[in-house]
């Protein structure tokens, strides 16, 4: 599939701005005030998008390219597309198939799912959804450590390849659009993975709730160790946001970081992701794959991120719309426009394949 540059489109014609606007009647305000919010005033939430655009791709030309190819591998396992679906929480609220149907539209676009940890659907059902596609699981360590290795052991057993573990929310950000507008688990919905209390918490609180209530807040490099004797698999650390603590989460053991803000749900004046990047992955210096997501609404984007120094990107809110408005064919259609897109955009810089990506592609934007 992927380096068949014939088969792509003219043109993929696909709006965020339109999908946003058509989710939201979709799935009304209460579900959309906790898609699209951020933390504190939302500052971050544009900085982050707007942080990509002061980048600039600087091609070459006369590459003698006839072919270009999106075709990576991720901890191993092969995508279409260095585009991955990023884990976002609840998405019950988005459509009836929630998490099995963004599987689905994954699986059928090739790229890599990250489910989260506060999941609608069970882990079990969304592996069942699409068999044979990468998954990664997203973990949340909670105080109570035997909630998580049984979520572990769940997601070993159910081909899982990686866990993801979010480390940028030892207290839930300040979530003032979810807050106001009394965000919480409708009744026929349930939190099957994390069990415990978590359902009723966050019925009752909404999903800041079960983050200050359930979430270890006192999390050390320690934690990667543990988490990887506890399956073997992989530890993927997200929500890095310095070099030293990149390297520290190598040290630990750490396969890959994600560099990301969270989308802007935890601290707000952080730096944007766009802004990090280069410098964590020059710290981490190739001894563990680095990711990036935050505000990646463009193909384009996508070769800045590569060119910046990360092997993939995630998409967090995109992947919400697309879901909301047309379900497992919606999430492949966003898919497959960045994948077009992304082959467009390499075409044009003179980029035949994601490995020839490198820094020299990207330059400051002057003024
Ligand atoms: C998230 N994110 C997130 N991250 C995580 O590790 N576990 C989770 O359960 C969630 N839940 C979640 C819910 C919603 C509604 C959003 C929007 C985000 C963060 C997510 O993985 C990712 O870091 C950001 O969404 C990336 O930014 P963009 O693409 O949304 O700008
Ligand atoms: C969020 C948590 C659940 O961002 O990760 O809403």
């Amino acid at each position: 599939m992927a380096g068949a540059g014939a088969a792509a489109p003219l043109v993929t014609d696909l709006s965020l701005d339109d999908l946003e606007r058509d989710a939201r009647h979709a799935i009304g305000e209460m579900a959309y005030a906790y898609y699209a919010g951020g933390a504190e005033d939302e500052r971050l939430l544009e900085g982050n998008v707007a942080a990509w655009g002061r980048w600039q791709l600087h091609p070459h030309v006369l590459a003698g390219l006839a072919e270009v190819s999106t075709a990576t591998t991720l901890l191993g396992s092969a995508v279409d597309s260095p585009v991955a679906v990023a884990p976002t929480a609840i998405q019950g609220l988005a459509h009836p198939e929630a998490e099995m149907a963004t599987a689905r539209g994954a699986a059928a676009a090739g790229a890599l799912l990250v489910l989260s940890s506060l999941a609608t659907c069970a882990l079990e059902d969304v592996a069942a959804a699409a068999p044979d596609a990468p998954r990664w699981m997203q973990v949340y360590v909670l105080r109570e450590r035997a909630r998580t290795a049984d979520l572990v052991a769940r997601a070993a057993a159910h081909g899982y390849r990686a866990l993801v573990l979010t480390v940028d929310a030892p207290v839930p950000g300040l979530r003032l659009r979810e807050w106001r507008q009394g965000v919480h688990l409708p009744d026929d919905l349930a939190l099957p993975n994390l069990a415990g209390e978590s359902t009723r918490s966050a019925r009752g609180g909404g999903f800041m709730a079960v983050v200050a209530n359930e979430c270890e807040p006192a999390l050390s490099p320690d934690d990667v160790g543990w988490l990887t004797g506890l399956s073997g698999l992989p530890v993927v650390v997200k929500g890095v946001q310095r070099a030293d603590d990149a390297v520290r989460c190598v040290e630990a053991g750490a396969a890959a970081v994600v560099v990301s803000n969270h989308g802007a749900r935890q601290l707000a004046d952080a730096p944007p992701t766009a802004d990090i990047l280069a410098e964590i992955a020059d710290a981490v210096g190739g001894r563990a794959e680095v990711y990036v997501d935050g505000g990646v609404r463009r193909a384009p984007d996508v070769v800045k991120a590569l060119a910046l120094g990360a092997r993939a990107v995630l998409v967090g809110r995109p992947s919400l719309w697309a879901l909301a408005t047309g379900g497992a064919d919606g999430v492949t259609a966003l898919l497959r426009w960045f994948e077009a897109e992304l082959r467009r955009a390499m075409a044009l810089c003179g980029t035949g394949t994601v490995e020839a990506i490198e820094r020299g592609l990207v330059r400051r934007a002057l003024g």
